[in-house]
């Protein structure tokens, strides 16, 4: 494998993935580059998301396809947002969808403000095989949003250990512990292998 699609339009995330994958001397390319269109979201849980965008866009240009899918879980909402994160947010306003989740969790009387990120990578290749990768980082949410930094619900999810949010975390601190780059690591780890 020495050229790989990356199953997303994002720019931030379409460069997060070169920068990790060209030193291991592979050829990047974007969804956005090759004018595939976006895989809709149609599974249940983030792994089958994953999936189903790798496999699709493998199928559609022939290349080896990397996808992934993440969201927010929180507990005392049976885990909502969860694969719906992108949606819960009215007109993708993240501010609204945060300040909707304090009120949903204040409605139900719970103590409990423990939630967890997850993301699941999912690599595709021509002929049909797929490899998943999760990370997962558990925390809590906070009373209120705090900080200036990142995006989604980065304002009021604290990690387990830490008192600042994502959103008051350095990206380097962010990146170190995130569900996404433990994900990323995972995936880095066998495609070392499998470059030898
Ligand atoms: P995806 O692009 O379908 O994986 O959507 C994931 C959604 O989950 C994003 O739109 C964000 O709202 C949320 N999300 C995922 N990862 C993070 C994160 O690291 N910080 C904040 N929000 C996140």
């Amino acid at each position: 494998m020495k050229k790989i699609l990356i199953a997303s339009h994002n720019e931030g995330k379409i460069k997060e993935f070169r920068d990790i994958l060209e030193p291991l001397g592979l050829e990047v390319v974007s969804a956005a580059e090759l004018n595939v269109s976006d895989v809709e979201e149609t599974g249940k849980t983030f792994e089958e998301n994953a999936a189903l965008k790798a496999e699709a866009m493998t199928r559609e240009t022939g290349f080896a396809c990397i996808a992934d899918d993440s969201g927010l879980c929180v507990n005392a909402l049976s885990g909502r947002p969860g694969v719906y994160s992108a949606r819960y947010a009215p007109d993708r306003d993240f501010g609204k969808g945060m300040d909707m989740i304090l009120e949903e969790i204040a409605a139900t009387g719970s103590e409990d403000r423990s939630a967890y990120f997850m993301c699941v990578l999912a690599l595709a290749v021509p002929g049909g095989e797929v490899y998943t990768f999760e990370g997962k980082v558990d925390g809590n949410i906070s009373l209120e949003k705090r900080g200036d930094r990142g995006f989604g619900y980065d304002k009021i999810f604290v990690p387990k250990g830490y008192d600042l949010t994502f959103g008051e975390l350095s990206k380097e601190e962010k990146n170190a512990l995130s569900h996404r780059g433990r994900a990323l690591q995972k995936f880095v780890e066998f495609m070392k292998t499998k470059n030898g």
